[in-house]
């Protein structure tokens, strides 16, 4: 039988602004998203059973419909049901190394890796925009994920504007194992506390997005410089998070105490991320956030920004 086994790396924000609420009970977004390395393996396999089916090494990730990465085989099937029909079912396994509900888009990558997967296997040659439209049904970050690098993201996250690729910025990651937060509770309850300051200023959202293209964090990107890219990191989910989880906060200064370049929270949490002058430092940094906080609970990861999306590792 067939397969493919793709790479598919995280993601963190290097700028989250959120302009207003949306009637579809989304929020209007301006974000910066950017690849990490750090990535998880999937492999895609054609099967004789006109079934879907999912497997994963992590306990916390669910095998059912429930998951992304099954919702993203069935969209396929729904949309390519001739294709569905001729090659039969698909089995996906997930290695997964990205932490989960961390805020790194561990699942919107895995779903965004089928989607290429199940492109190939079934011949379909759909291009990257359509791979992204597909993605923009089952998550706001889905899109990023397919093309990855770096890119300013509105709308609700799905409208993908590429800026040139930051490499070998190297990254300490860190997230505790036992806490997740929800993204739904995270946009809730900052248009609950913040709801009418940024409510008013509805009307101007398409020229409030556009700002982006010609702030501070852009001209850093455009720089390639670390350390302009680290003191504008920006997210305003931090206002609701940071007050409500002491564990991140505790992380973010644990980091700004390391002597790192610029330190966040990624996307809703509970992630934090520390940018680092080189991988020297970043190893140091690891140490040093392992010896201040020694609980086993706590992850940390050393990676840096790639330019890539979902890869091609392999295929059979
Ligand atoms: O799009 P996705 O399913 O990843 O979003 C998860 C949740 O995050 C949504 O159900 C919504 O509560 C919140 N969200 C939002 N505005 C966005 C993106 C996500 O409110 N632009």
């Amino acid at each position: 039988m067939r397969s493919y086994t793709l790479i598919a790396p995280a993601k963190i924000n290097l700028h989250l602004e959120i302009l207003g609420a949306r009637a579809d009970g989304y929020h209007e977004l301006v974000m910066i998203l950017q690849s990490i390395d750090l990535s998880d393996e999937i492999s895609v396999q054609a099967s004789d059973r006109q079934a879907i089916r999912v497997r994963c090494d992590h306990p916390e990730v669910p095998a059912d419909k429930s998951n992304i990465a099954y919702k993203a085989a069935n969209l396929m099937a729904t949309e390519f049901p001739a294709a569905f029909a001729k090659y039969g079912g698909v089995d996906i396994t997930i290695n997964k190394r990205i932490p989960v509900a961390a805020g790194l888009a561990g699942g919107s990558t895995n779903a965004a890796a089928v989607l290429v997967g199940i492109d190939l296997l079934w011949n379909l040659g759909l291009t990257q925009s359509e791979l992204e439209e597909l993605g923009a049904q089952l998550g706001s970050d889905v899109p990023f994920c397919v093309g990855g690098g770096t890119a300013i993201a509105t709308g609700r996250g799905e409208q993908l504007s590429a800026l040139p690729s930051l490499n070998n910025i190297y990254i300490v990651l860190a997230k505790y194992r036992s806490l997740a937060v929800s993204t739904p509770w995270a946009y809730k309850s900052y248009r609950e506390q913040f709801g009418d300051s940024y409510l008013n200023d509805i009307h101007s959202l398409s020229e409030r997005a556009a700002a982006i293209h010609s702030g501070p964090i852009v001209k850093a990107i455009l720089n390639k410089d670390a350390t302009e890219i680290a003191q504008k990191l920006h997210n305003d989910l931090e206002r609701v998070v940071l007050p409500e989880y002491p564990q991140v906060l505790q992380l973010r200064e644990t980091f700004a105490s390391a002597g790192v370049l610029g330190t966040m929270m990624s996307g809703s949490g509970p992630s934090v991320f520390a940018i680092c002058e080189s991988q020297q430092q970043a190893e140091q940094v690891k140490l040093r956030v392992r010896e201040t906080i020694p609980d086993e609970d706590l992850e940390l990861f050393v990676t840096r920004m790639t330019s890539h999306g979902i890869q091609i590792a392999s295929s059979v």
